[in-house]
């Protein structure tokens, strides 16, 4: 094989398969395909996501798959730990999800715990990085998303694995998730060659929506909406809660734009206080200048007038035209 790497995806996809085999054909599978089962983890869904178990064991994949490569590429795989004395399995009693790239070789693991008596601090832990392997490059589910994507030139962005499931359960496919919050550059400038459009959806707590600050910053606000899911719900939650027809619905039709989520976003705890309104006109100003249509300039400016005690319409649409000098 000439591809260096053709080996590292040969022992990863080989682990897949393992784990996949665990949680389908095992008895010490069983309690964990109840687990998914709770969660609305089909057993067609855990086929179609290649969805695996680690056992409670320290060297499962190691006793399989040891001999069948050398140590450099044990070494290199990322699915093992090696300490002086031994080799551990890096994943062990994890409900597996294969990280694939966009052609679909597997490149890594990430791995939930699932049982009630695990105490480990981690709800999810990740293959670390290896030569196939760079989280903030990567994107789950871009191999299965990536026609339609191509073909909608839209994207949703999501943060987990639970997220991405639920809305391939109510049937929109064009979704992947960073996997956490932290979406990078690497990210945007791939999506960029198929992707026109970017429609965020992140978890309805402070670190989904400082995330989606970012993000916005990150892809530009003209190409960017979102769909905000209500307080202390994720998608996958908020599909649980109400149905997944209601996941569908709020992700096609709930979307704001990115001035709307600012203003919610940016303004201040304290309205009451003039330099805190102040701030927050500076803020929203040039925000609001950067919007294209002139009518919906005129709206969010009186949305900023209406929630603002001590300022008039004028005043605020002042500001904003200062900035659109400035552009
Ligand atoms: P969340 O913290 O929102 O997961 O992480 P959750 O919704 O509580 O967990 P579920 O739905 O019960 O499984 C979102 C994503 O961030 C990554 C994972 O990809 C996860 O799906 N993550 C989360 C990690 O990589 N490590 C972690 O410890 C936690
Ligand atoms: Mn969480
Ligand atoms: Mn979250
Ligand atoms: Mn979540
Ligand atoms: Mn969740």
């Amino acid at each position: 094989k000439d591809n260096p790497n053709a080996l590292l995806y040969d022992i990863n996809n080989q682990a897949a398969r393992l784990y996949h085999i665990v949680l389908t054909s095992t008895e010490i599978g069983e309690q964990a395909r109840l687990y998914l089962e709770k969660r609305g983890i089909t057993s067609e869904i855990i086929k179609q996501f290649n969805i695996g178990l680690a056992p409670d064991e320290n060297d499962f994949i190691f006793e399989n798959l040891a001999g069948k490569f050398d140590e450099t590429v044990q070494v290199n795989s990322g699915l093992f730990n090696f300490s002086s004395h031994k080799v551990f399995d890096a994943f062990q009693n994890r409900i597996m999800f294969p990280l694939k790239n966009e052609y679909g070789h597997v490149v890594g693991f990430s791995g939930r715990k699932w049982q009630e008596g695990d105490t480990s601090k981690a709800k999810y832990i990740n293959t670390s990085a290896t030569s196939i392997f760079d989280k903030s490059y990567e994107l789950y589910n871009l191999d299965k998303a990536k026609p339609t994507i191509s073909k909608t030139r839209e994207v949703y962005l999501m943060e987990g694995f639970m997220d991405v499931i639920a809305a391939h359960k109510a049937g929109i496919f064009n979704v992947v998730a960073t996997m956490g919050t932290a979406l990078t550059d690497k990210h945007v400038k791939r999506l960029r060659k198929i992707a026109k459009n970017y429609v965020l959806i992140y978890d309805g707590d402070n670190a989904g929506q400082n995330a989606i600050y970012k993000a916005i910053d990150l892809i530009g606000e003209n190409k960017t909406q979102i769909v905000r899911v209500p307080e202390g719900l994720d998608p996958d939650d908020y599909s649980k809660k109400y149905s997944s027809e209601a996941l569908a619905n709020l992700m096609e039709n709930g979307r704001v734009q990115p001035t709307e989520f600012l203003i919610d976003y940016l303004k201040p705890e304290n309205l009451s206080n003039l330099q805190n309104q102040l701030d927050f006109i500076e803020q929203m100003a040039p925000v609001i200048a950067r919007v294209p249509s002139i009518t919906a300039q005129d709206a969010f400016i009186r949305k900023l007038v209406e929630i603002l005690p001590d300022f008039e319409y004028n005043q605020v649409e002042q500001s904003v035209n200062l900035k659109r000098e400035n552009v």
